[in-house]
């Protein structure tokens, strides 16, 4: 199934703070070479202490309005995938948009780093059904919720926004779509404490309940196979085959996943768009950056198959077929 909706334009937010590896290693018991070898993450960016959440995102937003060469009062819904909220409430979309001028529809989507893939299938069918834009952000302050002191989580995330807008046109289409979820085993890869199972209490912050924390090995395992297995389902949906795609843009979590992931679908390396260098893992909002990335690197080319796969927390996983190809409006283009 496929929608008929175009993307006309892609914004991002990377804040100005660049933090290296051994800017790291100065402050933990970790180095350049084990970070790059393991990861594959050379710096990320960090928000400053003033910027939150929505303040990424809606700027992120902003610009890929401009890009589409519309206004915030042709937007009719506005969605953020994140799972690091300004506050736990309310959402953080609803804060986005009083930034953004807007009192259109505004709501989350929490499904960690697949969140993206998630918000573009429930933006697509609002904008495929609705006659205005709908601004799809994946925006994230991951630092925030890391613990300073632990080597293991620290040195992987960063901080960003990437936004897109979906706009209905019957000659687009976005999809198909595979996404699936397991919560069987959610601590795998959270935040243990802080919401409604384990408030925060003074225990629980002496724990550091309130960090994130994985076991990174299973993690690892599960992102490989799952974004391998749905991104082989969108394919096979769409009757296509790996030769079919002109550039894979993965979730940015790892080097090795996304290496590995290509490995399992015969993927030539050189079709993998790669940013997780620049921008580490920065959850919901690794793929918008990638993709905008991507498009200014003249990566997306007219009429060119863009396969996104992600995967994250919950677990939850997906992955979705786009078909680039140049709006009448704007500088952006469409799928
Ligand atoms: N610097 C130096 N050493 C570190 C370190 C760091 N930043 N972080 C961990 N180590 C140490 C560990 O303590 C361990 O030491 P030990 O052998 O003495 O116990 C050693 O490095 C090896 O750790 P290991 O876990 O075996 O490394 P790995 O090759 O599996 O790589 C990850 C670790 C976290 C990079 C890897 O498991 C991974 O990428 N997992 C997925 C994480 C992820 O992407 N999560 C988000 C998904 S959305």
């Amino acid at each position: 199934m496929t929608l008929p909706v175009a993307i006309a334009g892609l914004g991002a937010y990377l804040p100005a703070n660049v933090v290296t590896n051994d800017d790291l290693a100065e402050v933990l018991d970790t180095s350049d070479e084990w970070i790059r070898t393991r990861t594959g993450i050379r710096q990320r960016h960090i928000a400053a202490a003033d910027e939150a959440t929505s303040d990424l995102a809606a700027a992120a937003g902003k610009a890929a309005l401009a890009d589409a060469g519309l206004g915030i009062e042709d937007v009719s819904a506005i969605i953020v995938a994140t799972t690091t909220p300004d506050h736990p409430v309310p959402g953080t979309a609803p804060l986005t948009a009083a930034a953004l001028g807007s009192e259109a529809a505004a709501f989350d989507v929490n499904a960690a780093c697949t969140g993206f893939i998630y918000g573009l299938r429930v933006g697509g069918a609002m904008a495929a059904t609705g006659d205005q834009a709908v601004l799809v952000i994946g925006a994230e302050t991951l630092t925030r919720i890391t613990d300073p002191d632990e080597r293991s989580t620290r040195v992987l995330f960063g901080d960003g926004a990437g936004a897109a807008v979906l706009v209905p046109d019957d000659t687009a289409s976005l999809g198909p779509f595979d996404l699936g979820a397991d919560g069987s085993d959610p601590s795998m890869l959270w935040t243990a404490a802080g919401g409604t199972r384990t408030p925060v209490t003074p225990d629980v912050l002496d724990a550091g309940g309130n960090y994130l924390s994985m076991r990174g090995g299973d993690v690892y395992r599960n992102a490989v196979a799952r974004m391998a297995g749905a991104a082989r389902h969108v394919l096979e949906e769409a009757g296509l085959g790996v030769d079919d795609v002109d550039l894979f843009v993965g979730h940015q979590a790892n080097i090795r996943i996304l290496d590995a992931v290509g490995t399992r679908l015969s993927m030539p390396k050189e079709r993998t768009h790669v940013t997780v260098d620049q921008h580490a893992n920065t959850s919901a909002a690794s793929i918008p950056l990638a993709l905008e990335d991507a498009r200014n690197a003249g990566r997306l080319t007219p009429g060119a198959t863009v396969l996104l796969a992600g995967f994250g927390a919950g677990l939850t996983w997906g992955a979705c077929l786009l078909t680039w190809q140049p709006t009448g409006g704007g500088d952006g283009a469409s799928v």
